[in-house]
């Protein structure tokens, strides 16, 4: 499917968003909070709405399954389900990050050992499913990449974004932002 209007992202929110993430939070709150740890690194709008929409692919699963879970016994690539889904309304500076995000999470468990032992169990789960760490030659490929650093900066918001003890975010939260971003674009 394509978005082909802000409100059809909104609207999948709006009814998948509140399914869970990862152990604990849900769907919409992993988002807010993600897009949030990027604003505060500093990053550009495009980064910061790749970022709020990075996992959206998951929400195109769930609706694609009429099911309340992410798949967890398959990878089946939301990355890619979740870029294309928003190539209508945004550019390559938003959609690439989130197409190579899985890729960076398989290079930063080869490279850097504290981010590995850090993984969230879910997150260590569905590594496993998406390849597991990087060889190195796929590590001196991806490097190669102009989407790479963008997408390792996503990457780490992403393994942020999932504070329980952060006040939940609600579809409100989200739509809000997703409309600010899209206005400073
Ligand atoms: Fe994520």
């Amino acid at each position: 499917m394509l978005f082909e209007h802000v409100g059809d992202i909104v609207s999948v929110y709006r009814e998948y968003g509140d399914n869970m993430y990862d152990e604990e939070i849900s769907q919409t709150t992993h988002a807010v909070q993600c897009a949030r740890r990027a604003q505060e690194d500093g990053a550009s709008t495009s980064l910061v709405l790749a970022a709020l929409l990075h996992d959206v692919g998951h929400l195109l699963e769930i609706r694609a399954r009429a099911s309340t879970q992410v798949v967890a016994d398959m990878d089946l690539r939301h990355q890619d389900s979740g870029a294309n889904a928003l190539s209508v309304l945004f550019g390559e500076q938003v959609t690439e990050p989130i197409r190579w995000h899985v890729e960076a999470k398989r290079f930063l468990s080869a490279t850097d050992v504290e981010y590995a032992r850090s993984l969230s169990s879910g997150s260590a789960a569905s590594l496993v499913l998406q390849g597991g760490p990087m060889s190195t030659e796929e590590c001196v490929e991806f490097l190669a990449r102009t989407q790479s650093p963008d997408a390792i900066r996503l990457r780490r918001w992403d393994d942020l974004g999932k504070d329980v003890d952060d006040i939940p975010a609600t579809i409100d939260d989200f739509e809000q932002l997703l409309l600010i971003l899209m206005n400073d674009l």
